[in-house]
Formats: C-alpha cells, structure tokens, sequence
C-alpha cells in the first residue's frame, strides 16, 4: 500500500511560537563549567566562553535560554555568583551532590544570552530561597531606580538593565528530590507570596508556574490557584527506552499532556474569568534514560544519544508543532554535554545525533502550522504504551509562510525495517511548486551514533526532489521536505 501525506495549506493549525526551540543549562556536571564556559581554554573568548560551543548552539538559534537549573536552583543563593570572580564563595551543592563554584553566575548567563541571541529565562529558588531574595533578583536584573541592587548591577559593570522578561517560579517543587519541595496547596501559597512581590518589583515580567507533568492533580491545583499570576505552566517530560519502537513512539506521552493541560488551562480561564492567555512552557524535555543515576561530582548525565534518539527528539518536535496553539515555548534539556546535543572534551566537540533534528526543524519549520492528512500503515509496539496509540509508522507536520512561498513537511518514519513509498499531495498551492529540497537523516542501524571518533557517523544528507509527488521514506529515518515557488 501506498501511504498519503496531504497537505491543505489553507487547514491552519495556528502560528508557530519559535520559542519552542528553546533551551536549558543547569550548574550540573559539565554543562556549563567545561561545557559553555571554560575560563583558561584556548577554545575559549576572553569571556571564558567556548566559542565553539556558541557557535554550534547559534545554528540551533535557540530564542530562549533557561538557567540555573533544574534542581540546582533550589540550593542556590545568586548573590554568591555576583561581583569579582575571585571573590566569590566555593559553596556545596546538594542538589547534584557536587560544589559550585559561582564563577558563572547572573551577568555571565546575561552576557551569554546576548552572545547567543537569547531572550534569558531565570527560575528562582524557592527550596532554601526567600521571598528578600527573589525580589532582590528581580531589581538586581530590571531594576532602573537609584536602589540598591539596581546600583549594585551598575557597580559590576552593567549600566544598562537586562529587562529578564520570563520568571519561573521554582523547579519541580512536587518532587521528593527537590530541595524544599512541598504539597501542591503549600506550593501554591507560596508562589502566589512570591508572584506578587516580583511583579510589583517589575510588573512587566511573565511567570512561569511550576506545573508537573500537564496530567496530574498538582497541575490542576496549580492552575487553579496561580492562572491569575502567571502568562505560563511549565511541565517537564523525559522519555526514552533501550527498545527501539518505545523509544521512538513515547514522545506521544507529550501530547497526552498538551491534550490534558490544555483543557485544564481552558476549565480554569472560564471558570476564573481569566482575560489573559496561559501558555504552556515545556521548559525541560527530552529523551533520557541511560545515565539516570550519575551525580554531577562526576560530570553527570552524560548520555551518548543514537539514531533513534534522533528521531525521539524529532517526534517531540512533531507534538510541539501540533500543538502550537497552547505551547508557548519549550527548552531542550539540556544544551552542552549533560543530556545534551553537544559534547565537548577540552580540545574540541562533536555533535551528537539528536544535535540534527533540533538544527533541520529550527531551520525549515515556517511561521504557519497545517494540519496534513497523514495515513499509513499501523504499528503495534508490545508493551506499555499501548494506551498511548494507535500509531502509525510515518509521523508528519507541515508548515508554510505567510506568503505561501515555502511549505516544509517534516517526516518521520519509524518502522524498524521498512522504507514507505508515500505520495505526497499539497492542495492550495495556487502555482507549481517549482523547487524542492529535502534533508534526511538516517543510518543503517537506528543504534548509530556519533561520536569523538565518527563525529558524521550519523549526519544529514540534502538534495533536490525530482518532480514526481511520491516519496520513499527510509526506514528509521527523519525527512524535511521543502517544497518553494
Ligand atoms: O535536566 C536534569 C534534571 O531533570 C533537572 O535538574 C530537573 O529539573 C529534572 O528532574
């Protein structure tokens, strides 16, 4: 059977939040000391920043960076990671069982942002964190009175104020490994404590509420007691499995989520009378599942991500796209060697595999969602995510501009064996569609990976689309369609 991939470029999703291609670092293992920053480095600025590193994460044009952590953030004091480096104290780091330096601290993650063309995203402390503190970060950040950390701000260098725009309100204070984590009911009076003294400090921040997974009875009380304060309900997700059909179909868990929160978000904006939009920030995602345990004394969590990662990631991005109405922005968990597309050693980096799809889908995915007709043969994975289907081998989102210019369709076909001959129609295109191009990413085994030694074991090939409107999809393989007048 042939399979189809139909696309109406007048069926509109809605508009894509490019801050879906956002990112994350957290003080964990090598992510930021040896990862993007490494004072003394012949590879890196006089800024202590690698700039090799910068510039294999500008080409992912993340629009959005979200720091310090994670766990870290809620053991930290950022008034420890101010002022002369030398100064500043060598603390112990109990989230990750590791010690911090505080030489990378709130003007350094500023400055790399800007260096990045990022907009900053600061979560707060609220395990041993203060309300005193919070609101201190607030104005040390924003401030533009003639007040005390507005000038502090100005003694170290920064005249001008960083304007940090989008706030988080504590990192997964539901869980049991957070440093002062807390009931659903305590969080919330707590953050509302916290919502209301920050944005009096600067009315013009957007919060972030701290949300779990999108499914949970936390997100609901969440919702419910924070939606007046926040512009955002984050939540988290990991997945990933040694079995090949798992770990390529559960990203699916993500839109269960998106289904779930969305209705919450909908329930309680009615219910509340809420005028203003809450969106949905997935601001920790990603595939996850090998180096679990590891600690950061260590350089933790450094998994080595193969093909089917790759195409993992891909079907995350596919569910972000979908649901571009409701996701407001997402951040890949993490950039730089800890769960990460990047992996440096002191004398260079490689790109891991799911480095690819980030790259492609930053590139091509244009302004305007679609909505394809997508049919092809079923899959059947045995075990426990079955409830998640039913699923099909060829997972597809399109996207146009508004001119109607460039249509992009990316595929991602997970059968383990099989490559599919697909015929692909666009309705709506008032010319011919005179050029196409298309970026695959495949490899002989969905187990190939890259690596210091193969860096390009797995890489993407490009070339041009004849004329003909059918396609053979490769098995286990990512491919971005683009299709120009
Ligand atoms: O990204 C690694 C960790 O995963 C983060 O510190 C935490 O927020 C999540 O559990």
């Amino acid at each position: 059977m042939t399979a189809l991939i139909r696309v109406d470029l007048d069926r509109v999703l809605g508009q894509v939040d490019r801050r879906m291609f956002g990112g994350f670092v957290e003080h964990l293992g090598r992510c930021i000391y040896g990862g993007i920053f490494d004072e003394g480095s012949p590879l890196s600025d006089s800024s202590g920043f690698r700039t090799d590193v910068l510039a294999a994460l500008r080409t992912l044009q993340p629009p959005v960076v979200r720091w310090p952590g994670g766990n870290f953030v809620s053991g930290y004091r950022w008034t420890d990671g101010i002022g002369p480096r030398d100064a500043r104290p060598r603390k112990i780091e109990l989230a990750w069982g590791s010690e911090e330096s505080n030489r990378f601290g709130t003007d350094e993650f500023i400055a790399y942002c800007r260096a990045l063309g990022a907009e900053p995203h600061i979560c707060i402390n609220m395990g041993t964190g203060t309300l005193d503190e919070a609101q201190a970060w607030v104005e040390y950040c924003n401030g533009t009175g003639d007040t005390y950390w507005a000038n502090r701000r100005r003694a170290n260098g920064h005249a001008e104020p960083y304007a940090v725009r989008y706030w988080g309100l504590g990192n997964e204070m539901y869980g049991e490994w957070q440093i002062g984590g807390m009931s659903d009911h305590e969080y919330v009076a707590a953050a509302r404590r916290y919502a209301r003294i920050m944005l009096r400090t600067d009315p013009t921040i957007e919060l972030v509420g701290c949300g779990q997974w999108g499914d949970t009875e936390w997100d609901r009380i969440v919702l419910e007691g924070l939606a007046e304060l926040v512009r955002y309900h984050s939540i988290h997700i990991y997945t990933g499995s040694s079995d090949y059909l798992t770990n390529v179909l559960q990203p699916h868990q993500a839109d269960r989520a998106l289904r779930i929160c969305e209705a919450l978000i909908d329930q309680v904006r009615h219910t509340q009378r809420i005028r203003h939009p809450v969106g949905i920030a997935y601001d920790e995602w990603n595939v996850w599942y090998r180096t679990r345990t590891a600690t950061g004394r260590a350089g933790g969590l450094e998994e080595q991500y193969d093909l089917s990662d790759a195409l993992a990631v891909a079907c995350f991005l596919n569910v972000f796209v979908r649901h571009c109405r409701s996701v407001a922005m997402a951040n890949l968990a993490q950039m730089v060697n800890v769960i990460a597309p990047v992996f440096t050693r002191s004398d260079g980096l490689f790109l891991q595999t799911i480095y690819h799809p980030l790259r492609l889908y930053a590139e091509h995915t244009q302004a305007i969602a679609l909505d394809p007709l997508v049919i092809s043969r079923p899959l059947t994975p045995e075990g426990g995510i079955a409830d998640l289907g039913p699923f099909q081998a060829l997972d597809a989102v399109a996207s146009r501009d508004a001119d109607r210019r460039v249509v992009t369709i990316a595929v991602i076909n997970r059968h383990p064996h099989d490559a599919i001959e697909t015929s692909v129609e666009l309705i709506g295109a008032v010319d011919q569609w005179s050029t196409g191009d298309v970026y695959e990413l495949g490899g002989a085994n969905p187990e190939d990976a890259n690596s210091f030694a193969e860096p390009t074991r797995v890489a993407v090939r490009e070339r041009s689309l004849d004329s003909t409107r059918t396609y053979s999809f490769p098995p286990h393989s990512l491919s971005i369609l683009r299709l120009q007048r």
